[in-house]
């Protein structure tokens, strides 16, 4: 039952949860028309302390294409975070307003903070370097859906590892199906944080290689997901600067790679897929994004336990 649930960590939901989003996604997607009323009456909160391009607005429009409408801001600048209101009690007037709200924030743990102090379901949108699991339902998705599958796959992973909540939360999403295995590209100092490698991998004894060359693997891979060096989460801009250009995907590289794997990014791209591939069929990423949308239907309809 996932009527009233909040959705903070990848792994709030089972198996058999997700499975239930996935194949109402799928409905979605088939008959669109079919659910344009199923949110009638109800509003969604987007409550963005930090930029976003695709998941305030595909929450929103998902929102919108349901029926329901939507309220929020983009920036804390524009709420009264920037007077000092605290997360839990901009939540506890939120919700006096929404039936559901959808959370980013620099900080880790913000959208659990807003959780615990609200009676109606909260989602992380993204918090800090932390995690981002409504991007994993997006991939994990996309990669059903195009793949066919979501077990015996060699994803590869590849940019900035340390700070890609993107990352974290798709390998502890993947660690859950059948014979997965991960190949870990980064730079030495943009490895996964050791709690991922320790208390998800290990723990869990999921096969994975860490490397730092991109060329040296990529022929072996399903799924390649590309990251972009994440800018914001630097201390020192030299350490940018020197980083940001680790990974640049390109025709040259993808010669060797496998004529049915998938190219990935939960974008923002800023130069780690050159955009002479965004015409190769093995591009998927904005097709994904397109999937997020309808995976944030499914998601927003099961949460607030309607149906059509
Ligand atoms: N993938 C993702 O989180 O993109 P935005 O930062 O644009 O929302």
């Amino acid at each position: 039952m996932l009527k009233g649930r909040n959705l903070i960590d990848p792994m709030d939901f089972s198996l058999v949860e997700l499975e239930e989003i996935f194949n109402y996604a799928d409905e979605i997607i088939e008959n669109p028309k079919d659910f344009s009323h199923v949110c009638d009456g109800k509003i969604l909160a987007t409550l963005f302390y930090e930029p976003s391009t695709r998941t305030r607005l595909s929450f929103e429009a998902a929102m919108l294409r349901l029926g329901g409408q939507v309220l929020g801001f983009s920036e804390a600048q524009s709420s009264s975070a920037a007077k000092g209101e605290s997360v839990a009690d901009t939540i506890r007037t939120v919700e006096c307003y929404a039936d559901i709200a959808a959370i980013r924030h620099p900080k880790e743990g913000a959208p659990k903070v807003a959780a615990m102090n609200s009676k109606m379901p909260v989602i992380n949108a993204g918090d800090g370097g932390h995690q981002h699991p409504t991007q994993t339902l997006t991939d994990l998705l996309t990669i059903r859906n195009i793949k066919g599958r979501l077990s015996n796959l060699t994803i590869g992973i590849c940019g900035d590892l340390k700070f890609g909540r993107t990352v974290h939360s798709l390998i502890k999403a993947m660690s859950r199906y059948e014979n997965i295995k991960f190949i870990l590209i980064a730079p030495n100092e943009l490895t996964i944080p050791k709690y991922i490698k320790v208390e998800v991998l290990e723990k869990n004894n999921i096969e994975f290689l860490e490397v730092e060359k991109l060329e040296d693997v990529i022929g072996g891979l399903d799924i390649l997901y590309m990251t972009r060096v994440q800018k914001e989460r630097f201390f020192n801009e030299e350490d940018y600067i020197r980083l940001k250009d680790s990974y640049m995907l390109d025709k040259e590289k993808m010669v060797k790679a496998k004529k049915d794997m998938i190219i990935l990014h939960p974008l923002p791209r800023v130069n780690e897929i050159a955009v002479e591939l965004d015409t190769d069929p093995r591009a998927c990423y904005f097709r994904q994004a397109k999937y997020g949308m309808y995976v944030r239907m499914a998601l927003i309809a099961k949460l607030l336990g309607v149906d059509k």
